[in-house]
């Protein structure tokens, strides 16, 4: 098993990754001295998957479950369930030392994660996320929160963990598809922090996407230490932090004008690298052969590089605009310098952005 620390000071906690380690947690939530009430947050989905194996591993270690599931979906992270979460907290009595599982993907951690930093004024949380994107990415660094239906993510929290259980073999059952935008997210890291890591992709690829466990614990592994080391020297986003946002202002826009219907959101980043690394071409800051080198490794893993005509330029500038990471209606873009190094620039003329989306 491979430990990872977030150091936060007070607030630090440890990742664990490892494959079979799921029906282990009773053991390991044992040693924080919780209250005796403790609840379990998932889906219908993942609870029939992985439920069983959770919830006996505390009974075992003398704990008192409650398994609170809400609907599968993307659409029941929102306030209402998240009020259904809390009430059904308050009904089984959970304490100010009890704590709160997650078992399931970012929608689950993210609803969890949000009525945990609230209910009674915080209590405590834990992450078992089961999908590769919140093995990765949302289950580590503190963001919590719900949709509104004026904007995904507008309601939330920066609320840590105290720990993050990764069970690499729950990615067995992942659809593939969900699987692959998982991995754009791992690809990002590469960009951003680490040249080494992003030949690994290139070099490993076979065995990564036969779901070899032990190249599998590598590249979680290797993604959470590069996202640990950004939130604990920015936990509030108000610089460093931005870079892990690569990707993501061309993804937002192409997730937002196709409607959230049509890409998964690492489809949609997938896109939005490849894009976000033309522009850093087109100004001069990147060279070509990198930016291919990008494209072609988000393609060789089944991920889309373009969206072909879906994309209208004007409708796109517009998404970008409105989303809540620009400042004061300057789009910030992270741009790549060389792969394993990215920079932030505000203010890239619009032409450049047009020239690149096409029309
Ligand atoms: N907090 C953050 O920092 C952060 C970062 C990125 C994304 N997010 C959020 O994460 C959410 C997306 O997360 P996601 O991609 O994990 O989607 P998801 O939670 O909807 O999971 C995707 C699907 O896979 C199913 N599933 C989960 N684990 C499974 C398994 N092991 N086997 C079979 N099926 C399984 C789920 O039931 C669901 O149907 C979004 O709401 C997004 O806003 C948050």
């Amino acid at each position: 098993m491979e430990e990872i620390r977030v150091e936060l000071e007070e607030r630090s906690y440890g990742i664990f990754i490892g494959s079979g380690i799921l029906g282990s947690i009773g053991g390991k939530f044992r040693k924080y001295e919780f209250s005796p009430k403790a609840a379990l947050v998932s889906n219908p989905t993942v609870y029939g998957l992985y439920g069983e194996a959770v919830v006996d591993s505390l009974r075992n270690e003398g704990y008192e479950v409650t398994v609170i599931l809400i609907p599968d979906g993307e659409e029941y992270k929102d306030f209402l369930w998240a009020y259904h979460i809390l009430s059904r907290l308050l009904k089984a009595g959970l304490d100010r030392k009890s704590a709160v599982l997650a078992l399931g993907g970012g929608v689950i951690g993210d609803i969890t994660g949000f009525v945990a930093s609230t209910y009674m004024r915080g209590i405590a949380y834990m992450q078992l996320p089961t999908t590769l994107l919140a093995q990765v990415d949302s289950s580590v660094g503190g963001k919590t929160g719900v949709n509104h239906y004026l904007g995904k993510n507008m309601i939330g929290t920066f609320y840590q963990p105290r720990l993050v259980w990764i069970d690499v073999d729950t990615l067995k059952s992942l659809p593939k598809r969900e699987f692959l935008a998982g991995m754009a997210e791992v690809i990002k890291y590469g960009v951003i922090w680490d040249r080494e890591f992003f030949d690994y992709l290139v070099t490993e690829r076979e065995r990564i996407l036969s779901l070899d466990p032990g190249c599998l614990t590598h590249i979680i592994g290797r993604s959470c230490e590069i996202k640990a080391d950004v939130v604990s020297r920015d936990e509030r986003e108000e610089g460093l932090r931005a870079i892990l946002n690569y990707g993501h202002t061309v993804g937002h826009a192409v997730e937002t004008v196709t409607g959230y219907r049509r890409y998964l959101h690492g489809e949609a980043v997938a896109i939005g690298m490849v894009c976000e690394a033309e522009i850093s071409e087109a100004l001069g800051i990147f060279d070509r052969a990198e930016a291919a080198e990008i494209k072609s490794l988000i393609e060789s893993y089944g991920l889309p590089s373009t969206a072909g005509d879906a994309l209208e330029a004007d409708s796109m500038l517009k998404a970008m605009a409105l989303d809540k990471k620009a400042v004061a209606g300057t789009l910030r873009f992270v741009l790549p310098e060389e792969i394993g190094k990215v920079r932030i620039e505000s203010g890239v003329n619009e032409d450049v952005i047009r020239g690149v989306i096409g029309d």
